[in-house]
């Protein structure tokens, strides 16, 4: 069955961002933990250069997705992913359509009818996979509405003071958490915790 997977890198601290959106301290970790090269794929490829340890996990992790649910801020930042995410279908929600998309041979679209249509349409086209789930608010959304199967964090080793927090806004706390499991890096620990439902 297709779940719906958090997967955010975050800082000690809490933070998934600088002020100003950036994200090179707490992605620090995909681009030189390590000497294992893994490419992403997508229009828009990397090639991460990261630990065995890390390389396993990612392998693993992205393995099992399908298609990947986002707010519009990240899809601004991340400039489109190029039209075509390496997870698969992305879903961005958005209370207005960029100009300009969606566009020819792209993969990536619209949803601006909430937060749990786009979790329905992402799941459909996951093919079975599950949905990788990026952007801060989107998440607190998906929580709040109990549509958010596991949170999966990639605990960079920097405390940022500032910026983005992925856990603002929650209703419903204390919200205990399945047992994690964990996966050490060099720079970074990979937690993934499964979310009970109420
Ligand atoms: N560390 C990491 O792994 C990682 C990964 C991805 C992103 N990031 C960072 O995270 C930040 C982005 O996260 P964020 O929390 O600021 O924003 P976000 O979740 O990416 O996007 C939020 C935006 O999506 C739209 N939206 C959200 N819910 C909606 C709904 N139900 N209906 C219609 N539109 C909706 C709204 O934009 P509109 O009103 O404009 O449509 C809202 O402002 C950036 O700084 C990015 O660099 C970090």
């Amino acid at each position: 069955m297709s779940k719906v997977v958090a997967i955010m890198s975050i800082s000690l601290d809490g933070y998934v961002a600088d002020p100003n959106d950036g994200v090179a301290e707490v992605f620090d970790w995909y681009m030189s933990s390590g000497d294992v090269e893994f490419h992403t794929g997508g229009s828009d490829p990397m090639t991460f250069k990261v630990s065995p340890s890390s390389a396993v996990h990612l392998r693993a992790l992205w393995s099992e997705l399908g298609a990947v649910l986002t707010g519009r801020r990240t899809f601004d930042v991340a400039q489109g992913w190029g039209g075509n995410h390496a997870w698969g279908p992305a879903f961005v929600v958005t209370h207005q359509i960029p100009a300009g998309w969606p566009r020819p041979n792209s993969t990536v679209h619209f949803v601006t009818d909430g937060i749990e249509s786009a979790a329905k349409q992402a799941k459909a086209a996951a093919g079975g996979k599950s949905v990788g789930v990026h952007g801060a608010d989107t998440i607190q959304q998906l929580l709040n509405a109990g549509l958010l199967d596991e949170i999966h964090v990639d605990i960079a080793a920097v405390l940022l003071g500032s910026g983005v927090r992925l856990f603002d806004h929650l209703v419903g706390t204390p919200a205990v958490l399945g047992n994690p499991t964990a996966i050490a890096g060099v720079g970074v620990t990979h937690v993934r915790y499964p979310v009970r439902k109420a």
